[in-house]
């Protein structure tokens, strides 16, 4: 399989406390790898290195071999530019209607405005919503909030999809919704994913492989069935949900 991203030896600190000791991890293309590890470990830390938003103290970061870091402005935009982004919540813009919200970045790349009208309802049928575009977002739940925020991406045919949590917060049935959906954008889009979660439920799910971040470093990186079969201490106790083990609650 093609290496889509690899990370190397990523070592991040904030205020003189380490939280990535020296992370490598690569992610191919069109799989979904799901990255756990308990509340705090780094994981939406991870993902903010992926696109930018946070520099590494070292290390490096390739999208198909190209350097992320310490790369040219240029170049980390046309990078970004290949990312679609998830946050934990939704993060729609509360002012504007959906409509509005999905035609933002289409608006700003200059597309015109009838093939915007074309695509926004075609964007949210993607999502398996209807005729909700004059809505505003204080209008619809929380779990339909997350399906215009994955429509809102897509609009944008990113070829990496990062999702923080996607599943975080909304109720069982909304999540395997979720999930669905992130299979389908896989299925239907080719897109490469990486799916930050501590919904064991959603990883067995989705996941194509699965790594686990703890003390700062990949302690997993393996098939589903390998992390549930691990006799890892540190991996029962995550994959069951114990408070009690290796691992101290903080
Ligand atoms: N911009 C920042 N400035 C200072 N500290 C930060 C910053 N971003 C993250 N941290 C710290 O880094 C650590 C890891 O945070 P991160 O948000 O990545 O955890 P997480 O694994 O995503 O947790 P959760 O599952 O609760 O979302 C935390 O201790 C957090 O306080
Ligand atoms: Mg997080």
């Amino acid at each position: 399989m093609k290496e889509k991203i690899r990370i190397v030896d990523l070592h991040k600190g904030f205020a003189g406390k380490t939280v990535l000791a020296g992370v490598n991890l690569s992610v191919y293309e069109g799989e979904i790898l799901c990255v756990i590890g308990k509340s705090g470990s780094g994981k939406s830390v991870i993902l903010k290195h992926l696109v930018g938003i946070i520099r590494p103290d070292s290390g490096d970061i390739f999208v198909e071999g190209v350097p992320f870091t310490g790369s040219d402005e240029m170049t980390r935009i046309a990078l970004q530019s290949r990312y679609g982004i998830l946050f934990q919540g939704a993060a729609l813009f509360d002012s504007l209607s959906i409509y509005d919200n999905i035609a933002f970045g289409l608006r700003r790349k200059h597309v015109p405005e009838e093939e915007i009208a074309r695509r926004v309802p075609e964007l949210l049928g993607m999502v398996g919503l209807r005729g909700i575009e004059d809505k505003m977002p204080s209008e619809i739940s929380g779990g339909t909030q997350k399906r215009v925020g994955l429509a809102r991406s897509i609009a944008m045919k990113p070829e990496i999809m990062l999702y923080d949590e996607p599943t975080t917060g909304v109720d069982p049935i909304t999540a395997g919704s979720v999930d669905r959906l992130i299979r389908k954008m896989r299925d239907d889009l080719g897109i490469t994913s990486v799916v930050v979660t501590h919904d064991m439920k959603s990883v067995s799910r989705v996941a194509d492989r699965v790594a686990m971040l703890l003390d700062g470093v990949i302690v997993f990186d393996g098939a589903p069935a390998e992390l549930m079969a691990s006799g890892d201490e540190r991996l029962r106790q995550f994959v069951e949900g114990r408070a009690h083990g290796p691992i101290k609650v903080a």
